[in-house]
């Protein structure tokens, strides 16, 4: 089954949403696979987001996700990184449409909640920049036969 990295943001943890972020994706069905509360160092903010070096909201980008503990999760499911994305909604405030985590409940495109993965790639690359491989928890969910019951 698909994996992807997402995260819950130093603005995401300061404002005490972490559980209702969490209760979208529990209640859409899709699986925890592994979580950490962190700080996120300098050097890991960096390699993170690599993408983005030059921009010129980088610098702030990176003092913003390393001011506060931030949330790291591995999600798993059918099409999960597609799925994630949807949930957390689009970047900008004005984009992000209603009964997203994004258009609920951010106004600012840079403290915007959450992170996702945009592809196979950057899931990948993401997780093991996160996550020890034994980390990563293989389980069954009990629910799973109800959520896909094919
Ligand atoms: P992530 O899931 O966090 O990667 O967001 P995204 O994929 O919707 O956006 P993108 O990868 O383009 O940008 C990464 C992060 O940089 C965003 O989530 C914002 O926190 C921040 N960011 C993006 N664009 C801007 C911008 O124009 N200004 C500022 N200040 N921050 C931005
Ligand atoms: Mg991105």
């Amino acid at each position: 089954m698909e994996k992807t990295f997402s995260m819950i943001k130093p603005d995401g943890i300061q404002r005490g949403l972490v559980g209702e972020i969490l209760q979208r994706f529990e209640k859409k069905g899709i699986k925890i696979a592994a979580m950490k509360f962190m700080m996120i160092s300098r050097e890991l903010a960096e390699k993170h987001y690599t993408a983005h070096k030059g921009k010129v909201f980088y610098d702030d980008l990176i003092r913003f996700i390393t001011s506060s503990p931030v949330l790291a999760m591995v999600f798993e499911g059918e099409d999960v990184i597609n799925i994630v994305r949807k949930l957390a909604g689009a970047t900008s405030p004005e984009a992000a449409l209603p009964g997203t985590v994004r258009g609920d409940y951010s106004l600012d495109v840079e403290y915007n909640l959450i992170h996702a993965s945009d592809s196979k790639e950057s899931a990948e690359r993401e997780i093991s920049l996160f996550f020890r491989e034994e980390e990563i928890i293989n389980y069954e969910l009990i629910t799973a036969k109800w959520v896909y019951p094919k």
